[in-house]
């Protein structure tokens, strides 16, 4: 197995491009499903998730050619597609689900074993059900899988209890060949919904309203072949903001989208985080006034994600003052503290508030990676702390964090990846 070393590092200086979305490309590579005909996906991050929805997609009898070095994918769905995802891959990525929707859609039944990914929550599928459910699909729930079948996809009204982001693509993707309306209220706004109803539209689909909480899907016949480009990485911009602030650095950020980390940078601003925009990207500066701790809470979009939360915490725990995070989304996502505390750290949990004594001296030690996002955070925190820190479990940071360890030695950490 793999693992970071990482030792103390100076001010992270530096230009960092940023990839495209992780969380973007993996719905539009299912929603390849919904036409015969190629498409052509731009800017694919080389990540192992991306890597397992690939073999999904051909699992189920698509034809995928990537050109990893031009970063493109290409997707032809023939005609003869199965209807069965295989175990040992969803259990590897809950993004897997997104393929029921466009699946069942095109071929009127999708069976699929409950996804697995981070270890983060419970993440039950009640949403998708509901939601295929208001399309008119027979669902049935056993122990372990969830199957849909419908001879026809009738456009219906759904509300989501909860803006979930897995919910609203998987409904928005099958309702785009229902017969009739669908209209989802109170979907997830995330600019990754929005992307993907870009992408559908340019197939031929009709959405509208997506990045809003109502969305609208007139169904259409059939859909066709497109190229897209995917968005940039909003939690991977905002991760190196992180890296900037952690190390007192700046780095000026390429390929972002300033828009879509809004939240993160309004919390690093009452940090004491400087940003420049110019024509090139974005500044981050954290150089130029002394940090300061600030409290945050996790919410859907446009609120402070919590892919964020972890790394945000780790800034929190070096910086002078008592400060709150407050996870609203995952109840399992604080993982990472018994880690941070483990090197130092001097934080307390309350049900889902953390208590944060910050500015508490860090030093090195053997801790693992929780979840992806957690494994950042340790990075993280690790390049402020005296002496070495070991991190293993590297392989959750790999699901999402492309050339991760190239870009940070760029800038300046200290970070080898080492195999045991
Ligand atoms: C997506 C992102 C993930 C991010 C999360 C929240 C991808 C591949 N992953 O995950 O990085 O952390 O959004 O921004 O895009 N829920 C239900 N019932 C359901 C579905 C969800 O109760 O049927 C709950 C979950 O348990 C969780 C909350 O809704 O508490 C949010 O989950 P959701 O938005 O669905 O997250 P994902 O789409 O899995």
């Amino acid at each position: 197995m793999a693992k970071y070393i990482v030792e103390q590092s100076g001010p992270l200086h530096g230009v960092v491009e940023i990839s495209g979305a992780k969380n973007a490309v993996l719905p539009i590579l299912a929603a390849t499903l919904l036409t015969d005909e190629p498409c052509e996906i731009s800017d694919v991050p080389a990540l192992s998730d991306v890597e397992v929805m690939v073999k999904l997609l051909e699992s189920i009898g698509s034809r995928v050619s990537w050109d990893y070095r031009n970063k493109i994918i290409t997707v032809e769905s023939g005609k003869s597609l199965r209807n069965e995802a295989p175990r040992e891959l969803v259990s590897l990525m809950r993004g897997s689900i997104f393929a029921m929707g466009p699946l069942l859609a095109r071929t009127g039944r999708a069976k699929f074993p409950l996804p697995g990914g981070c270890a983060i929550g419970a993440r039950p599928v009640d949403l998708h059900k509901k939601g295929f459910e208001a399309l008119k699909a027979t669902v049935e729930m056993g122990d372990d899988y969830i199957e849909a079948r419908a001879r026809e996809l009738i456009g219906g009204h759904v509300y989501l209890d909860f803006p979930s982001v897995g919910a609203t693509e998987n409904i928005m993707m099958a309702a785009t060949l229902a017969s009739g309306t669908t209209v989802i209220e109170n979907a997830a706004e995330e600019p990754e919904i929005t992307d993907l109803a870009v992408f559908l539209n340019k197939m031929g689909a009709k959405v509208k309203g997506a990045g809003s909480a109502t969305i609208r899907v007139e169904g259409v016949e059939s859909l066709h072949g497109t190229k897209h480009t995917v968005i940039p990485d909003r939690i991977e911009t905002g991760s190196f903001m992180l890296a900037a602030a952690i190390t007192r650095g700046d780095l000026l950020l390429t390929n972002i989208v300033p828009g879509h980390v809004s939240a993160v940078m309004s919390k690093l601003s009452e940090c004491g985080v400087v940003f420049e925009e110019n024509d090139e990207g974005l500044r981050v500066r954290a150089d130029v006034n002394p940090l300061v701790a600030t409290d945050i809470k996790t919410m859907p979009y446009p609120g402070f994600p919590t892919d964020l939360q972890s790394q945000f915490m780790s800034l929190l725990t070096v910086v002078r003052g008592h400060s709150t995070v407050t996870e609203t989304i995952f109840e399992g996502r604080f993982k990472h503290i018994g880690e941070l505390n483990r090197m130092g750290a001097d934080i307390r949990i309350e049900d889902r508030k953390a208590e944060v004594e910050g500015g508490q001296p860090l030093h090195g030690a053997r801790i693992r990676a929780t979840d992806l996002r957690a494994g950042v955070a340790l990075v993280l925190a690790a390049l402020t702390a005296e002496g070495e820190t070991e991190i293993s479990d590297i392989h959750f940071v790999e699901r999402g964090y492309e050339e991760f360890t190239d870009k940070m030695a760029k800038i300046g950490a200290n970070i080898r990846r080492v195999d045991d």
